[in-house]
């Protein structure tokens, strides 16, 4: 008999010392994380930090190196045919059949699910008009590289699995277009699905994420809901300054130290200091007044303020930014 309370205690994910390496390449080095039921969670990273690597074994196309990990309490190591039938895959690089129409993409998909065609064709008018795919009778092949993206997150979700994988499913993706498939993606969260993004797009974890695991370089280095990780990470503001010569940066490191309201502070280039703050605007106008004679001096060449961000988070754990 299936107990359904330990069910429903159940992480939806729970990965524990994954590794994936690829000869010397480690692309997924000892990866723990657990995604309850229901939330939606990002798992985000810069180019080359074992996403899909990672997303391609949970979902048991991969085979790990060592660790393991389970799906709704299924091992991605023993139960392979089970777990296929709970998830839907959206793929980083879109798999659409060029020479059929995107209605027929779907549809095609659906029969391999075994859904009736009837069926599989209701489903399939509404998903597309969900994620707003006008044109369902024209073929792929004319298709945008937007609209395959879309159509594939389509042809992923046509057997409603309630665990969902998209791996950067708003790349290529117009503004516009990019918002129809949030609202999509809020609307299956808020449906009871367990959404799993893999992205690298920051705003985007930001704006969706229930829980957020940054990773790099294979290894996961942080874990949090956004606002968690901004506050520990990352300061409540930020404040950037760019000087006219490289010396003057020393002066006002040394200042810095002594003011409590500054958190942390990392080089940006040469001429630059990212300056994270705990409070807002008031403490802002404290360390304006802190800045007097500097600015008097014309030392600063421009001096901003603006809301910490995951890119002040990234930063802040590896001295890199997210896109170098
Ligand atoms: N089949 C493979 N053989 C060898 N190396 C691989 C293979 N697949 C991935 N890698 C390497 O593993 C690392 C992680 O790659 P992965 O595709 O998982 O990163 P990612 O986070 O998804 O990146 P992106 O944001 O570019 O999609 C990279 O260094 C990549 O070159
Ligand atoms: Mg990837």
């Amino acid at each position: 008999m299936v107990n359904l309370s330990e069910i429903q205690t159940q992480y939806a994910i729970e990965v524990k010392n994954l590794k994936k390496h690829f000869k010397d390449v480690k692309a997924v080095d000892g990866a723990t994380l657990k995604v309850q039921q229901g939330e939606l969670f990002s798992l985000l990273g810069p180019n080359g930090a074992g996403k899909t690597t990672l997303v391609r074994m949970l979902t048991t196309v991969l085979t790990p190196t060592s660790g393991e990990a389970t799906i709704n309490g299924l091992s991605i190591n023993k139960k392979k045919k089970d777990i296929v039938k709970l998830i839907g895959v959206c793929p980083q690089e879109n798999v659409v059949y060029d020479q059929l129409t995107a209605e027929e993409n779907v549809i095609f998909t659906a029969q391999m699910h075994s859904i009736p065609l009837d069926e599989a064709k209701k489903k399939t008018g509404v998903l597309l008009e969900k994620l707003g795919i006008g044109g369902k009778d024209r073929w792929a092949k004319k298709f945008s590289g937007g609209m395959k993206k879309r159509l594939n997150v389509a042809m992923s979700l046509i057997h409603e699995p309630s665990i969902i994988f998209l791996d950067e499913p708003s790349a290529g993706l117009d503004p516009q277009a990019r918002r129809i498939l949030w609202d999509f993606i809020k609307d299956m969260k808020g449906k009871g699905n367990t959404i799993i993004l893999m992205t690298h797009d920051m705003i985007e974890a930001d704006a969706l994420s229930d829980h957020i695991s940054i990773i790099d370089n294979g290894k996961i280095i942080a874990y949090g809901t956004p606002k968690d990780l901004k506050a520990k990470y990352g300061g409540d503001n930020i404040i950037e300054i760019v000087f006219k010569k490289a010396d003057q940066k020393q002066e006002i490191k040394n200042r810095l130290e002594n003011l409590s309201y500054i958190s942390s502070w990392k080089e940006n280039g040469d001429f630059a200091l990212i300056i994270s703050l705990n409070g807002g605007i008031t403490y802002y106008l404290k360390f304006l007044n802190e800045m007097q004679e500097f600015l008097q001096d014309g030392m600063i060449e421009d001096l901003k303020f603006r809301p910490g961000s995951l890119e002040d988070v990234f930063l802040n754990l590896t001295g890199r930014r997210f896109r170098d």
